[in-house]
């Protein structure tokens, strides 16, 4: 995605809330005192004057489950955890899955800002990826049956207790897998193969630089490329994480924070590098394409630089869309290079996708590939999910749990809370701090260009 298209696509600040479903909202705050939530719009009183003439509702119209949506563009207090009334009806070839756990993605970040034209205008329930088990089948689904368990893909709509899916969308996870690695492997390990298997088509001995190699596709292009004899991976990280991505299989853990990669790269390999993966944009698409030796092959696949913490900066994207990579086919056929763009998103190739996954399960069942989690939080600590991929502290991936936060748990957090400063000021401070670090970091890349 470019910033461009995404500043193109970008909605008002406040989407109007739709109408047509209107969910019960209740503010994060109240339900992380897990309290219950009332699902109830009409007091309960009023209901029975004359209890024998009194419509009995059914099981499906009573039925509540908790979302976490959309509400407008944003900070993190635009996610709301909401609890939606009725049952989802299930259409012919879908099933009905309970969720387990789910995937956050770089996306979801992106798209809470106004930046990913994928996700419809808000209100709109998030989440691309989830695991769960089947607990109803429509018309005509034979190749599922009650009491699977699937991971699920899906442009959004899967941050919520149950949800209603086409069974072509499920996939029977192996017995070995918990539901917390079902739910981090879809969108990470299909872009990641996608990238180096079917475009790049990286082969042993290769070499390769993967940026964010801590994150959750870095981890999953890291461990795939491990399937091939000998390949050397730079892998850029912030420091503290060079250790672990070490132990994963990054040959080379470059801190891209304090120091010119680019720089540091060449140092070890003069030559340059056959494949590098580029889901910043910006400058580091130019650093990206002169890094490659000839034959080697670029893939753009995000624009990471335009995000610099949890409200949109346009000062960010504006500098990532001047900075932006373009080449002429003259000048590409003379520099020997292959430039490549890939989004899962509108790849809209079904059969490709069921492939890809089967080969993944396929790849987990030998214990070639292993999703690593970074953390699990409740629905209703979503915003403390979102900040840990924002402040780039999670190694892996983030994972939200459809299941209510234990009381225990939500006074140890709200015992924490009191202990430490108000978090809303820390969160613009820290945002004023990488604003300015931004600028002074882009200084130095205008001198570099
Ligand atoms: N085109 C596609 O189909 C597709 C599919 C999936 C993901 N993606 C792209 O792939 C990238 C990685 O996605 P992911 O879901 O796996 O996320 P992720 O890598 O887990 O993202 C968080 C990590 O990225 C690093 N990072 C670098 N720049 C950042 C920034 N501006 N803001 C926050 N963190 C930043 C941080 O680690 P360090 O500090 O260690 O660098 C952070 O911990 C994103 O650009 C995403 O848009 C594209």
């Amino acid at each position: 995605m470019s910033c461009e298209e995404a500043a193109a696509q970008q909605q008002p600040e406040q989407a109007e809330e739709k109408t047509d479903d209107p969910p019960i909202e209740e503010p994060l705050s109240e339900l992380a005192k897990g309290g219950e939530i009332s699902p109830a719009e009409e007091p309960a009183e009023a209901v029975v004057a004359n209890p024998e003439k009194a419509p009995v509702a059914s099981e499906e119209d009573v039925f509540t489950y908790r979302a976490l949506v959309l509400t407008g563009y944003g900070g993190y207090e635009k996610v709301k955890l909401q609890m939606k009334k009725g049952k989802p009806s299930i259409k012919s070839g879908e099933v009905l899955v309970r969720v387990k756990a789910c995937g956050l993605n770089f996306a979801e970040l992106l798209g809470r800002q106004g930046l990913y034209e994928l996700l419809p205008s808000p209100p709109v329930t998030l989440g691309m990826e989830c695991s769960g088990v089947i607990e109803a089948l429509g018309e005509d689904v034979t190749s599922r049956k009650v009491g699977d368990r699937v991971l699920v893909l899906s442009r959004h709509g899967l941050w919520q207790e149950v949800v209603a899916v086409p069974a072509s969308q499920t996939f029977i996870m192996p017995e070995s897998m918990s539901f917390e690695e079902a739910a981090a492997l879809p969108i990470n390990y299909l872009t990641a193969y996608m990238m180096l298997f079917e475009m790049a088509n990286v082969r042993a001995g290769q070499s390769i630089l993967i940026h964010m190699a801590a994150g959750g596709v870095g981890i999953a292009a890291t461990q795939l490329c491990q399937t091939l004899e000998g390949v050397t991976v730079f892998g850029t990280a912030s420091a503290s994480k060079h250790e672990t991505i070490s132990q994963g299989g990054v040959t080379h853990p470059v801190d891209y924070r304090t120091r010119d990669y680019a720089e540091e790269i060449r140092k070890i390999s003069p030559k340059g590098l056959d494949v590098v993966l580029d889901p910043l944009g910006g400058s580091d698409t130019h650093k990206a394409f002169s890094l490659l030796k000839p034959m080697g092959t670029l893939i753009v696949f995000g624009a990471a630089n335009c995000v610099t913490g949890q409200k949109k900066n346009l000062l960010a994207m504006a500098k990532t869309w001047y900075n932006q990579f373009t080449i002429n086919t003259l000048r590409l056929m003379h520099a020997n290079k292959a430039v490549c763009g890939f989004h899962l998103g509108y790849l809209g190739d079904d059969e490709l996708i069921f492939k890809t996954m089967n080969t993944l399960l396929e790849l987990y069942i030998q214990g070639k590939i292993k999703p690593r989690i970074d953390s699990t939080y409740h629905f209703e600590q979503v915003g403390d999910a979102m900040r840990r991929m924002h402040e780039r502290n999670n190694i892996g991936k983030v994972i939200l749990l459809p299941e209510p936060k234990a009381e225990k748990e939500v006074e140890n957090s709200e015992e924490k809370a009191k202990s430490s400063p108000e978090q809303g000021e820390m969160d613009d401070k820290k945002e004023e701090e990488v604003k300015k670090e931004e600028s002074s970091q882009e200084g130095v890349k205008s001198e570099e260009n």
